[in-house]
């Protein structure tokens, strides 16, 4: 059933869905699979991270540009603009699979605007290696 986003609830269910098809997505679900333990509190976190993001709370508490500079570290350096490019189709994708209206527009655009800022940071982070 197609909605608007209305709740934490609405939330909670977009970022599981989200994460099940990254966690299954040949080309970038090894990031992921290989670097959370704690799934139920990673969908916990990224679910307080969009509610602050929407709802305007003030649960989320965590550092997402030290997490990917270190994700990328991990990883040697192999984060690319097509790696990110991936991540959103998903996240378009499943935003327009489950909800519609201005909060489901408002996720599409910070995620964007998220993107560039978190790979522009990757990609500072890389020259003080
Ligand atoms: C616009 C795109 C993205 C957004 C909005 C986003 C958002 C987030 C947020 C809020 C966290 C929690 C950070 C924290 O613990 O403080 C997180 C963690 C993480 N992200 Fe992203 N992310 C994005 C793209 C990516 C990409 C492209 C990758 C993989 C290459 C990625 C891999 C991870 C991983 C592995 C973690 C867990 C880090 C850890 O717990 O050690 N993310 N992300």
């Amino acid at each position: 059933m197609i909605k608007e986003i209305e709740n934490r609830e609405d939330l909670k269910l977009l970022v599981s869905t989200f994460y099940e098809k990254i966690r299954a997505d040949q080309e970038i679900g090894f990031f992921f699979n290989e670097t959370i333990t704690n799934w139920e509190e990673h969908l916990e976190k990224l679910t307080d991270f969009w509610e602050m993001n929407i709802f305007g709370t003030r649960k989320f508490t965590g550092n997402p540009i030290v997490a990917h500079n270190a994700v990328d570290k991990k990883f040697n350096q192999q984060i690319t603009s097509n790696i990110f490019g991936i991540w959103l189709n998903i996240w378009f994708a499943t935003i327009d699979e489950l909800f519609v209206g201005e909060n489901a527009d408002v996720l599409k655009r910070r995620a964007q605007k998220m993107s560039t800022f978190l790979f522009m940071n990757i990609f500072e982070s890389r020259r003080k290696v």
